[in-house]
């Protein structure tokens, strides 16, 4: 009986051991993909982490500019300051980070095939009353986070509502200097502005792991 236990589990090991050989020679890249492509929730805490820290850089930076120099000064300040603190937080963390939407003041900013799916993806959530999550897009090295990124504060409103009410005409005339095709006025408050994206290349998680123990 024991012997008979002893060559059953034998055989069993023998035939895990030819099975993971046969799936290790099929198709190599795939398994090592897999090996590092993180965990969603990995990737979701990440991108919330960067997220916020992006955001408070842009609205600490953004509320000193204002109270400085008032609207026209900071919409100077943006120009060149927003640019450059998504830059450096993405250098920090070795991913690229950056803000896309449907109206664009900086057509640079203009929303790709991808973005725009998770733009209408949360028009539609926004309009369903559901709540609003994360998206995730997993490529061959990287994978790609979005967030939506909302009207929260009315002073956002001083430069995106409305010209003829929340816009001091005087600051539009600066607007259209710098961004003479500007599509990102007649926002109202809490409506969906864009989506932040962020790609974190699959490397990022090996070390983001060992840091923060997640
Ligand atoms: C003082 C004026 C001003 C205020 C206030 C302001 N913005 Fe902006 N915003 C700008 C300018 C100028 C740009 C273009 C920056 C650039 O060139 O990248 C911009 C760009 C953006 C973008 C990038 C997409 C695009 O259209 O180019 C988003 C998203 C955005 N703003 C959201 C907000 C939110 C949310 C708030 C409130 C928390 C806010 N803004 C407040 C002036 C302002």
């Amino acid at each position: 009986m024991k012997t008979l236990l002893y060559k059953a589990s034998g055989s069993l090991l023998i035939s895990m051991v030819l099975l993971f050989t046969a799936c290790a020679e099929k198709d190599e890249t795939a398994v090592e993909n897999m090996k590092s492509r993180p965990d969603s929730v990995l990737v979701i805490n990440a991108g919330k982490e960067i997220v916020t820290e992006s955001f408070a850089a842009i609205s600490n930076a953004l509320g000193t500019a204002m109270t400085r120099g008032g609207v026209q000064h900071a919409i100077e300040y943006c120009n060149t300051v927003a640019i450059e603190l998504t830059d450096s937080v993405s250098t920090q963390y070795e991913v690229t980070i950056r803000r896309a939407s449907h109206k664009p003041r900086n057509p640079n900013n203009r929303a790709n095939e991808m973005e725009m799916a998770s733009i209408e993806a949360y028009m539609q959530m926004i309009s369903d009353g559901t709540e609003l999550t994360p998206r995730l897009e997993f490529q061959e090295n990287s994978v790609i986070y979005h967030a939506p990124l909302r009207l929260v504060t009315f002073t956002c409103l001083s430069c995106h509502g409305s010209t003829n009410e929340d816009i001091l005409e005087e600051d539009y005339a600066i607007i259209k200097q710098h961004y003479p095709d500007d599509e990102a006025t007649g926002f109202e408050l809490d409506e969906l502005r864009g989506i932040w994206s962020v790609t974190f290349p699959y490397e990022f998680f090996k070390t983001y792991e060992r840091t923060d123990g997640l």
